[in-house]
Parts: structure tokens; sequence; C-alpha cells
């Protein structure tokens, strides 16, 4: 298994350019099982994430022709036989699930294997059932499979909130299955991410009737069929809000391409109370702005508590940790969306972090330095917090395990390493 050998300590300067979002690819990709024509994704990252969905959906019909040199994935629906999600690539990827919804409404019947547990908690899936059963298909659980039939779905009106909010890819799977349905839908309390306002853009240039994606009540008009489109996703907001982390905690000089402002409002806004300048240096378009971002000074200690979008988003907790560990004062952060999302902190306590967690709340009791240290990476946005945290540890930190950091970033060692940064990749057996 990789590792990284980070030696710390080194001012990130320079140019960056921040990738497509995987958070909006993988609903994309699978919504294409719901169109007729070729569907043309452009800038879709090459991410191990992406090469999961990439061969589920072959295995469900799609063809696909992929050119890693500019980012563009062809796809097309060439067999409808198979509509069966199963286990094994399901478990390595929690996302397969919204490969459901728009298989459903297409072929009329979806099996998928239930997803199980995750790193980041319990994630259960009773809300994207139900708001398919509000839709009229049939659900049944079978040997670890969902079962879903229909004939024809039905508009209805869903509620799609649960005790932590609404869910972005429950969202995606109702809007991707309801936009074939016969009549009006309206999802009430639907997730606000712009990853879902990017899949429902996709959706309306195939043909679909969508109002309102963005907001918490989005209305869809049925319509009978979707065709084939050419579509661009939007850049990732999680890729851009590490690389603002990682300049921060090295003093760093960094200009980052392609960062989507736009949907970074309260991102932006816990950087600046730290202490953190961002410059969009007057760029047209907020969702691919190109930023300057430096921070000359100690950090100041600040609240966040993650929440779903416009709040601060729980995918840049981890990362946001490790730059308050080194903050002057105490730090509170609260995880309102997966309460249990800390296998990190342990992990940044050997590198000399100071923290004490209650629950959902950690106290993140700022030190002078961190110290570089062998540590685990357990999921993928812990990961990106221990490589924020090794680029300022004095010494070496050796992060085992980077197959998680791989799903969802592309080569950041050699992006950083371009920064001026000190990571090498190195095969560690058994790690
Ligand atoms: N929830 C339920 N029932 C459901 C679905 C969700 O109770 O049926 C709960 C979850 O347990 C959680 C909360 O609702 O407490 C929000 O979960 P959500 O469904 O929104 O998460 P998701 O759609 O499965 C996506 C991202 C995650 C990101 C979350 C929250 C993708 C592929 N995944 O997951 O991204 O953390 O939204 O923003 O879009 C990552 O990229 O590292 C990642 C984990």
């Amino acid at each position: 298994m990789d590792a990284f050998v980070i030696e710390g300590g080194r001012r990130l300067k320079g140019t960056v350019r921040v990738a497509g979002s995987k958070n909006a690819a993988l609903p994309a990709m699978a919504a294409v099982l719901a169109a007729e024509g070729p569907v043309t994704l452009l800038d879709v990252p090459n991410l191990s994430d992406i090469d999961n969905m990439a061969r589920l959906l072959a295995e469900l019909g799609v063809k696909i022709e992929r050119d890693l040199t500019t980012s563009t994935m062809k796809m097309q629906v060439v067999d409808e036989g198979l509509s069966t999600a199963r286990y094994d690539i399901v478990r390595t990827m929690r996302a397969s699930i919204c490969v459901l919804g728009p298989m459903l409404a297409k072929r009329g019947k979806a099996v998928a294997s239930m997803p199980g547990g995750c790193a980041i908690g319990d994630r259960p899936i009773d809300l994207h059932l139900r708001g398919l059963r509000a839709l009229g298909a049939e659900i049944n659980l079978e040997g670890g499979n969902v079962v879903a039939t229909a004939k024809r779905l039905r508009g209805a009106r869903i509620f799609l909130g649960g005790p932590f909010g609404s869910t972005v890819l429950g969202t995606a799977n109702v809007l991707s299955a309801a936009v074939l349905a016969e009549g009006t839908t309206v999802i009430e309390q639907a997730a606000c991410e712009p990853e879902v306002a990017d899949l429902a853009n996709l959706l309306i240039a195939m043909g679909a009737h969508i109002s309102g994606a963005g907001t918490p009540r989005i209305t869809i008009e049925g319509v009978s069929k979707l065709r084939g489109v050419e579509h661009r996703i939007i850049a990732d907001r999680i890729e851009a809000g590490t690389l603002l982390c990682a300049a921060a905690i090295t003093n760093g000089d960094v200009t980052v391409e392609n960062c989507p402002i736009d949907a970074m409002a309260a991102v932006i806004d816990r950087l600046e109370a730290v202490g953190v300048n961002i410059d969009p240096n007057g760029s047209s378009d907020p969702m691919r702005a190109t930023v300057n971002v430096t921070c000359a000074r100690r950090l100041d200690p600040i609240t966040v508590t993650t929440q779903p979008h416009p709040g601060f988003p729980t995918d840049l907790q981890a990362q946001i940790m490790a730059l308050l560990t080194l903050a002057d004062g105490n730090s509170i952060i609260t995880e309102k969306v997966f309460p249990e999302r800390f296998l990190h902190v342990a992990e940044l306590s050997r590198m000399g972090a100071e923290m004490y967690r209650q629950g959902p709340t950690v106290m993140v009791i700022g030190v002078k330095k961190l110290v570089g240290a062998p540590v685990m990476a357990s999921d993928l946005r812990a990961s990106a917090g221990l490589v924020v945290a090794a680029l300022a540890a004095r010494g070496t930190t050796t992060i085992n395990r980077v197959y998680h950091l791989d799903r969802g970033y592309d080569k950041l060692e050699q992006r950083l390493n371009a920064l001026g940064a000190s990571i090498e990749r190195i095969n560690a057996p058994g790690a």
C-alpha cells in the first residue's frame, strides 16, 4: 500500500489549479442511466472513486470512452439487460447508491446492494428509499440487496429531511428519478449543495423540467425521455478548501485557479476569521475564480460548526482542524452532519496536537508546533487533514494508507510538491 513521507516546514508558493468536483461528477455519471443519447462530461477528475463508478456503469450496460488528458468522459447506455449494482463495488464506494433512482425510472427495475458501514459514521439510506417509495416504487430488501420496481414512477410531494438535515445523494437519487416520473414532484428540504444544482443543470440540459435546485424546495415536471448532452462539471470546492488550508498552515503565498468561491462562503468566512487573506483578484466567474491566499502571521482561534450547505462543509472539518491545532488559543469544532467523523483526532494528537472531544464537539488547544510522526489515514478527508498538518510539522511524517486520499484528490503530492512541499510517495508493504 502506498504511503506519503512528508518533510514539513516548507512554505507553499506558486499556482495550483482545482480539478472538477468528485461529488458532482459521481451523480452526474449515474444520471446517464436515465438518458437516451450519448452524454459527454467535461472536467471529470482522475480519481479512484470515478474509476469505480465507471466500472459500475459498464456493468450496467453503459459504454464509456474516457480521455484522461482532456478529463473528458463520453457515456452511452447500450444495454439495459443487467440492472444490479453488486456489493463488491457498492462496498468500495457508497456513492454507487445513486444509480438506483435513474435506473429505476428508466428501466422499471433497479437492484443495488445495501451499503454497509463506513469510517465516518452509520450513513443510512432510509431517506433515499422513502423518496423513491413516495414516487410509487415498490422496494424490498432481498439478500442484502435493495430491489426497487415500478412500471412508471408518479410525481409526489416528498419531504427529504432527516435527523441531520437534508441528504445530498438522497436528493440526487430522487431528483434523477423524478425527472422521468409522470406529473409533478416537489422535494422539500432538498439538499442545497452546489453538486445537486450541477446535477439539475445537467438534467435540464438533457430536457428535464426542474426549478429550485440549490434551494430547499425543488419542483420537477416529469418528461417521457431525456436526450444526450455535453456538460462541464463544476470545480471541486472541497479540494479548493483543502488547498487554502494547506497554503495557510505553511504561511504560504498561493494562487488557486478554478476556485468556486461562490460555493465557499462559509469556508472563506471561517478562514478569514483565522487570519488567512483570501483575495479573489476581481475574477469574473465566481465558480471558477482565481484567488490569491496568503497567511503571514499567527492564527487566531475560532469556532466552526459543520452543517449542510451553505454552512461549513463536513468534508473540510479535518483540514480546518489541522490548521487550528497551530492557532494562538482554543478553538471549538462541532460536527453536525456526521457526529462520529473524528478518526483524525487521535492521529493529529500523535503529531503533538492537543484536543479534547466530547460527543460531536472537539476543543482544539492551539500548540506552538506539530512534530512529524507515523500516522494512519482512515478515510478520505481525515487523510487530507493529516497532509495539511504534516506540511507544517517539524520533521518527517509518514501517512500510511493514502489510497483513501487517492479516492478524492488527483496526484495531490505532485501538485503540492510543485508549490514547494516535500512529499514522497512510497510503497509501504502491509502498512
Ligand atoms: N442520512 C440519513 N438517512 C439517509 C441519508 C443520510 O439519516 O437516508 C444522514 C447521514 O447519516 C448524515 C446526514 O444525513 O448524518 C447527511 O448525509 P448525506 O446523505 O447528505 O451524505 P451523502 O449524500 O451520503 C455526500 C458526500 C459526502 C459528504 C456528505 C455531506 C458524495 C459522493 N458524498 O454524502 O462526501 O460528506 O454528502 O455533505 O457526494 C467525501 O467526499 O469525503 C464525502 C464523504
